[in-house]
């Protein structure tokens, strides 16, 4: 089993978005053996708190219901838990690598995006700024299901 843990800054706007199409693709490919997935943030700003309403809505155009999660920030036994870190901005990437608890820890923290050509390097940015929903929704559908592919 391959547990894979999707990061942002507040957990209610890109990681469980993540979350959820991630866990979409498992159950279409029937892939429940393989993976389980969760999501957290590197900020407990949000904490207890449900997806952001734009996130939601989204979502729900996507045939997606995260209407049940709730954000919570990371701790250490999720560090232990998670065998891949699938985090979305530098912010991100840096946090984690502060708040690791071990070298290995952090070796397991990765960008979402680079495992896209051309897309390595990139962020996916915060659509509690940017407002683009529906783009963060399309980078994820794009880099999600790739992950998973690499990673089964
Ligand atoms: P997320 O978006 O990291 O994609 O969940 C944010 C949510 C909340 C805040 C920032 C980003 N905030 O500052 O509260």
């Amino acid at each position: 089993m391959h547990h894979i843990l999707f990061v942002c800054l507040g957990n209610i706007c890109r990681s469980p978005m993540a979350e959820a199409i991630a866990q979409q693709v498992i159950d279409d490919h029937g892939w429940q053996n393989h993976f389980t997935v969760e999501s957290v943030a590197t900020s407990p700003e949000e904490e207890g708190n449900h997806p952001h309403p734009g996130a939601l809505r989204v979502m729900r155009q996507h045939g997606l219901d995260a209407s049940a999660h709730r954000s919570r920030p990371i701790t250490a036994a999720d560090f232990d838990w998670a065998d891949t870190i699938i985090t979305m901005d530098h912010a991100n990437v840096a946090n984690l690598q502060r708040l690791a608890p071990s070298a290995a820890d952090a070796a397991k923290v990765k960008l979402c995006l680079d495992i896209l050509p051309g897309r390595q390097g990139q962020a996916i940015d915060d659509p509690w700024y940017t407002h683009k929903f529906e783009l963060t929704y399309q980078e994820l559908a794009a880099a999600v299901p790739a992950w998973l592919t690499a990673l089964q």
